[in-house]
């Protein structure tokens, strides 16, 4: 395993940001995803935050039909956009990027290696999945949300796995 990966595992709280590039889709799923199954480890404890490497969308409510989609699979969420900046390193141990242009503009912020080890693709904690990328759902119909949730929950078991 990834050695920076390793080190995570002696921790007794790891912080948990999921990026994507609206932060009102996909990586607000993927935090609830996240912040209701971390229980099933019992270290190290996690704290799931979420954010969009653009501001458009900064203070808005996640998409209706991403919080439709969380809702209905049972997950209980709460969420308001916010931006990716530079100074994130500094409050979180993980940042699991959704698709490689996620992954390309949080890096593009990395001031130093420090920054750069903490930078990962959500879906590589899934070894049975095609692709590193949560496709973006954004103008699709509920089915297409419901599609990046299944593969969010494949990956959110595969990251737990790989904490615990
Ligand atoms: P997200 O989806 O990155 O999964 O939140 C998007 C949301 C909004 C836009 C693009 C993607 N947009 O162009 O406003």
């Amino acid at each position: 395993m990834n050695s920076y990966l390793q080190s995570l595992r002696e921790k007794d709280v790891i912080r948990v940001e999921m990026v994507c590039l609206g932060n009102i889709c996909r990586s607000p799923i993927a935090a609830a995803v996240l912040a209701n199954r971390a229980n099933e480890i019992e270290s190290p404890k996690i704290i799931v935050t979420s954010s969009g490497t653009s501001s458009w969308h900064v203070g808005e409510s996640a998409h209706r039909l991403s919080e439709k989609t969380w809702t209905l699979a049972g997950y209980e969420h709460s969420h308001s956009a916010r931006q990716f900046l530079a100074e994130n390193f500094d409050q979180v141990d993980l940042i699991l990027a959704m698709d490689l242009s996620n992954q390309a503009n949080i890096l593009s912020l990395a001031r130093n290696e420090v920054d750069r080890e903490k930078v990962f693709m959500l879906r590589s904690f899934d070894p049975a999945a095609p692709s590193v990328e949560v496709p973006d759902p954004w103008g699709s119909e509920v089915e297409a949300y419901q599609e990046v949730l299944a593969m969010i929950e494949a990956a959110v078991s595969g990251l737990l796995r790989t904490l615990r």
